[in-house]
């Protein structure tokens, strides 16, 4: 044993017993009989001696006076973790023989006898001090903090740089002991220092910042201990709890997301925490926000939201990208190569990969990415010409939300219209045209334009007569480069099979651009052949 750190504590531990650190003295720390906590011994008036013994102290510094807790800890994981923490070291065990909550607070290692508690306690009671045995809801400790670790990870800052109360063990190890010192509660919490602007988490993590005020602490979201999801140590289950937890409608100013997911169709379908790459089928509020970054205020076509951040993505090549540049981009981690979700409706041209439907050099698109092929619309309503660019999320968004004419939050989040959309939009066949049937192309194009065939010549014929949808010959996404062609699929033509046949005179089934407003269709419809039809 060190001789002099033995004599430095014999010493202060003879002061105590006069004049003891009021630091100590005052706060739950000081569990003699006089302390001025919930757990306290029922006689005993010595208060390092709980921790601390001049004589038969266990062979460890700091003359620690208590047995140490056998290595059965389950300890943090998580996917993005780079430290690889083991069980417990150094000072977090011995913060760990009362907090664990295996080990008696009155057996200490100088005596043969247990000192009593008052109140029949024993172990620390439960309560926020039980930290216990299971650390997978615990910030991670005992690991080795150096510069090589924060060169791993572009969210860490350089330990060297830390301030000088956040301190790490003699091996660069984080223990309890960074954030935490068990003499001083002049903070709260036994803190090392203030968190209330988060300057404690933000002196190791630098995650980007936020100018959504309410996002600005970490403990907005985060909890050190305890954290109900586990990885990622968030205030919710799930990132969607911990997120509607404001988000909820009870929160003043806080856009109430909560009611969107409890629609027919929505985005939250995250099940786990911590799920595999790639996440295609786990979409959550972080798939298209990123938490710590995010800002409010309008965005424009194509471009990311700035409530996105500085979110990944795929860009329109098929390549990942770390901070995606347009709002489709976000989309296609999930909805474009290797999406699993079925096309709703069955068309000549399947395709469910929305990277190629609206690529910019597809057949014929919605202008998603790039301006569209037809320069000559004229159904578009005042706001929106031929150069316009739009958003996925105007088409799929919540149905009460702005863009729909509504007052709630607006996003791609939950509908009652199926496929997300943010207004109705019918696709059966024998249908009564009206405002509504088709009231999400009408937002956009112009009801009396389109029905008084400036364009197409048969629209209100097979619109409003024969009741055919406006889905049984126009794709709403695009046609794909590589199977379509400008001939057979301009103008987002692309019958659905459900409702349209191959013509029984010809065996064809197709549409052929004869230039402005001109062209001919093969196909058998409503028991009518064209063999073709033209207009
Ligand atoms: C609840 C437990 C607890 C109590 C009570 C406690 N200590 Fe400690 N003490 C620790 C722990 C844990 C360490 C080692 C971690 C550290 O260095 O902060 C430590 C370390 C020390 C050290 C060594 C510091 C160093 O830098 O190596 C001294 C000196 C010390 N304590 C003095 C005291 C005195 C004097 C008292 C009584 C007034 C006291 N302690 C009460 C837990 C306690
Ligand atoms: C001798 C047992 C013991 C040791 C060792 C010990 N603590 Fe405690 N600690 C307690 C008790 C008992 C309480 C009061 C709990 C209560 O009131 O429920 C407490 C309270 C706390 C609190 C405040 C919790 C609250 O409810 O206000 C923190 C933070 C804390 N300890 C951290 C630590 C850290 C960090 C270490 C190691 C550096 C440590 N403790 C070592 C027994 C211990
Ligand atoms: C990365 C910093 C950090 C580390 C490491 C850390 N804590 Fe904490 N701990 C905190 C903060 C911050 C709080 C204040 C509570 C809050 O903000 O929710 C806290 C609170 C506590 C509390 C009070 C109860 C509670 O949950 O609020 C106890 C007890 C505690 N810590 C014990 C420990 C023990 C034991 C260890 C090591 C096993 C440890 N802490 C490691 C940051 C940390
Ligand atoms: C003493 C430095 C330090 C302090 C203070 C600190 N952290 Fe950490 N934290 C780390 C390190 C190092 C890691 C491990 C990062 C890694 O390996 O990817 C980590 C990991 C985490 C993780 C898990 C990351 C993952 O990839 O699973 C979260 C969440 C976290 N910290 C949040 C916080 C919060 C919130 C605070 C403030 C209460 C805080 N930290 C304070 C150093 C610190
Ligand atoms: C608005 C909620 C929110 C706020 C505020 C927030 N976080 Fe997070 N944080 C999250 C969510 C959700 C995740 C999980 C992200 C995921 O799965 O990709 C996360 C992940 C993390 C991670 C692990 C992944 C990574 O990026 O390294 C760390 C570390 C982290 N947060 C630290 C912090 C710190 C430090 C602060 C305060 C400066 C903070 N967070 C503020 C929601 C938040
Ligand atoms: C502690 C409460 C709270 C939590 C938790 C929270 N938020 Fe917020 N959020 C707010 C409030 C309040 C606002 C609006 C006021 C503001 O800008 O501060 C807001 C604004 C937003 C905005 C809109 C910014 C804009 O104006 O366009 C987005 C997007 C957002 N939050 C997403 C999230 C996500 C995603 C999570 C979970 C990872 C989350 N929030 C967690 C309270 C919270
Ligand atoms: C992290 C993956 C992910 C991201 C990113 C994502 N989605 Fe989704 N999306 C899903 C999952 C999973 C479903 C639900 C499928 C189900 O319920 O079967 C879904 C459902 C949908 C649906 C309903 C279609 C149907 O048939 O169920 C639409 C429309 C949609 N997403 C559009 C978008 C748009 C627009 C974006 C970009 C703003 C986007 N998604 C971003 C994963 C994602
Ligand atoms: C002009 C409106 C519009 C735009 C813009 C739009 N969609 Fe759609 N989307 C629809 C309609 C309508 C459906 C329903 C099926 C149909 O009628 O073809 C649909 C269906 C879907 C589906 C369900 C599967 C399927 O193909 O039927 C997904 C997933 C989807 N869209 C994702 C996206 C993504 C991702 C974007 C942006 C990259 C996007 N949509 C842009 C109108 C639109
Ligand atoms: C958010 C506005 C918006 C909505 C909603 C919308 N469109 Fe469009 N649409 C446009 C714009 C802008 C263009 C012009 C693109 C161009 O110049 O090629 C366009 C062009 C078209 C074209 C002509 C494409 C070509 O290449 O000739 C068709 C057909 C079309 N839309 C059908 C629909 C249908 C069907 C719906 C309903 C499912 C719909 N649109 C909903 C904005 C919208
Ligand atoms: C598929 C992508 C996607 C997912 C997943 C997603 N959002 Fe959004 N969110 C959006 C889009 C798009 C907007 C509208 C952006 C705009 O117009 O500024 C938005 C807007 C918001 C807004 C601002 C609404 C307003 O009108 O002020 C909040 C708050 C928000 N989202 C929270 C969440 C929360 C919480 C979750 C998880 C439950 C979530 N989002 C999941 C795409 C998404
Ligand atoms: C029977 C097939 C058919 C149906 C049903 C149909 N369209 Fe068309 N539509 C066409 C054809 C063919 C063109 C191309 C006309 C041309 O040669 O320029 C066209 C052109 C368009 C255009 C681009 C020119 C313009 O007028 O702005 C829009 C927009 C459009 N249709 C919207 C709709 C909407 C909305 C519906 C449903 C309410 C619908 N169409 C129903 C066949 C159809």
């Amino acid at each position: 044993m060190n001789w002099h750190l033995c004599m430095a504590i014999a010493g202060a531990l003879t002061f105590a017993a006069n004049a003891q650190p009021t630091s100590v003295v005052g706060g739950p720390h000081n569990l003699s009989a006089g302390g001025p906590g919930r757990v306290r011994a029922v006689n005993e008036s010595e208060v390092c001696i709980f921790c601390h013994a001049p004589h038969n102290a266990a062979p460890i510094r700091p003359l620690w006076n208590r047995s140490m807790p056998a290595d059965a800890y389950s300890i943090y994981t998580s996917r993005a973790l780079d430290a690889v923490p083991g069980q417990p070291t150094g000072t977090s065990k011995m913060c760990l023989s009362c907090h664990d909550g295996t080990i008696a607070l009155g057996a200490i290692v100088s005596r043969d006898m247990p000192i009593a508690m008052a109140g029949g306690v024993s172990t620390i009671p439960t309560g926020p001090g039980h930290i216990g045995t299971d650390l997978r809801d615990d910030h991670p400790i005992s690991f080795r903090f150096d510069s090589s670790l924060a060169g791993q990870d572009p969210h860490l800052r350089n330990p060297s740089s830390l301030p000088p109360q956040v301190r790490l063990d003699a091996n660069q190890e984080l223990q309890c002991t960074a954030c935490h010192d068990a003499h001083d509660n002049s903070m709260g919490d036994f803190l090392v220092m203030q968190n209330s602007a988060s300057q404690l988490c933000l002196s190791c993590h630098n995650v980007g910042s936020t100018t959504v005020t309410a996002h600005n602490s970490c403990n907005a979201c985060h909890q050190p201990h305890t954290a109900p999801s586990g990885p990622y140590l968030l205030r919710g289950a799930t990132i969607a709890d911990t997120c509607v937890r404001c988000h909820n409608g009870t929160m003043p100013g806080a856009a109430n997301i909560q009611d969107d997911l409890n629609k027919a169709w929505s985005h939250d379908t995250h099940s786990e925490m911590d799920p595999p790459d790639p996440q295609r089928d786990h979409a959550s509020c972080v798939s298209c926000h990123d938490p710590h970054t995010m800002s409010p205020g309008p965005g424009s076509a194509p471009s990311v939201h700035p409530n996105f951040g500085r979110i990944d993505g795929v860009n329109s090549s098929g390549a990942p990208v770390t901070v995606a540049s347009a709002e489709g981009e976000v989309c296609f981690k999930c909805h474009a190569d290797g999406s699993t979700i079925a096309p709703l409706v069955p068309r000549r041209i399947a395709q469910n990969n929305t990277r190629l439907e609206f690529h910019p050099g597809a057949v014929s698109f919605h202008p998603v990415l790039a301006t569209g092929r037809n320069p000559d619309v004229p159904s578009l309503k005042p706001g929106w010409t031929t150069s316009s660019i739009i958003y996925c999320s105007d088409c799929h968004a919540s149905e009460t939300g702005e863009s729909a004419g509504g007052s709630g939050p607006s996003g791609t989040h939950g509908s009652n219209f199926r496929a997300l959309l943010s207004a109705r939009y019918e696709t059966t066949d024998n249908i009564s045209e009206s405002a509504s049937t088709y009231a999400l192309c009408y937002r956009c194009h112009d009801r009396a334009s389109l029905l008084d065939d400036r364009s197409f010549k048969e629209h209100k014929k097979h619109i409003q007569e024969e009741r055919t949808p406006c889905a049984a010959c126009h794709d709403s996404h695009g046609i794909a480069s590589s199977q379509g062609n400008s001939t057979n699929n301009s103008h987002l033509i692309n019958f659905a099979t459900n409702i349209v046949q191959p013509d029984p005179v010809t065996g064809r089934l197709e549409f052929r651009d004869l230039g402005s407003a001109r062209g001919e269709c093969y196909l058998r419809c409503h028991g009518e052949n064209h063999s073709p039809e033209r207009y």
